[in-house]
């Protein structure tokens, strides 16, 4: 059977460059963000952004354990990413919905992500790549994966590849978009 997480990784991998910056636009516990900082290496540089401060201190306390000093950790929405990230970028993550184990009342929106996602494909180098996964098992997972897919249908393919990988026989399972520029 396909393992999802394996699949996610294997698909943003090839824009990750060692060195480069990357952005982690949903922290939650920092899992993300630490395979993104190891990815990088130490001449990179990961921006993690989360609404929770909850999610900045386990993440805090994971890079703490695993020595990983290559992080800055921003507590407000993805949304404001351009306030904070001014360099390009070489890779990106959404990790949508609600943080596992914690306040499922405390979700992604439409109407955030639709404009962290917008800045994210600005903020990419050439070559750059944004990975979005979406949990379409409740209700504003569902708004989100069809409205991210309805933007990113609008844009030219000769300078933005826009891709999506789905279960076709699990309509519950996370899928994912790809974003390339080229
Ligand atoms: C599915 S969890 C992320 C899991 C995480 N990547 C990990 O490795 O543990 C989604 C996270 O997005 C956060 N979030 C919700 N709205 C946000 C926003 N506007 N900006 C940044 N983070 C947000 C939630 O607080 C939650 O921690």
């Amino acid at each position: 059977m396909i393992d999802l997480l394996a699949l996610e990784k294997s698909l943003i991998s090839p824009h990750i460059k060692a060195g480069g910056t990357v952005v982690d636009f949903t922290m939650g516990n920092g899992h993300d963000t630490l395979w993104l900082s190891r990815a990088v290496g130490e001449e990179g540089h990961v921006f993690a952004f989360d609404i929770q401060a909850q999610a900045l201190e386990s993440t805090r306390s994971l890079l703490d354990e695993n020595g990983a000093k290559n992080c800055t950790l921003i507590l407000d929405s993805h949304s404001n990413v351009c306030q904070y990230v001014k360099e390009p970028i070489c890779a990106g993550l959404f990790n949508l919905g609600f943080l596992p184990g914690g306040d499922k009342s405390i979700t992604t929106l439409v109407k955030t992500t639709l404009p962290a996602i917008r800045y994210g494909i600005e903020l990419l180098c050439d070559d750059g790549g944004l990975l979005i996964a979406v949990y379409p098992g409740h209700e504003e997972g569902t708004r989100e994966g069809e409205q991210i897919e309805q933007m990113l249908a609008e844009y030219d393919r000769r300078k933005i590849c826009c891709s999506k990988f789905k279960i076709v026989n699990s309509p519950s399972s996370p899928f994912f978009f790809l974003v390339e520029k080229k």
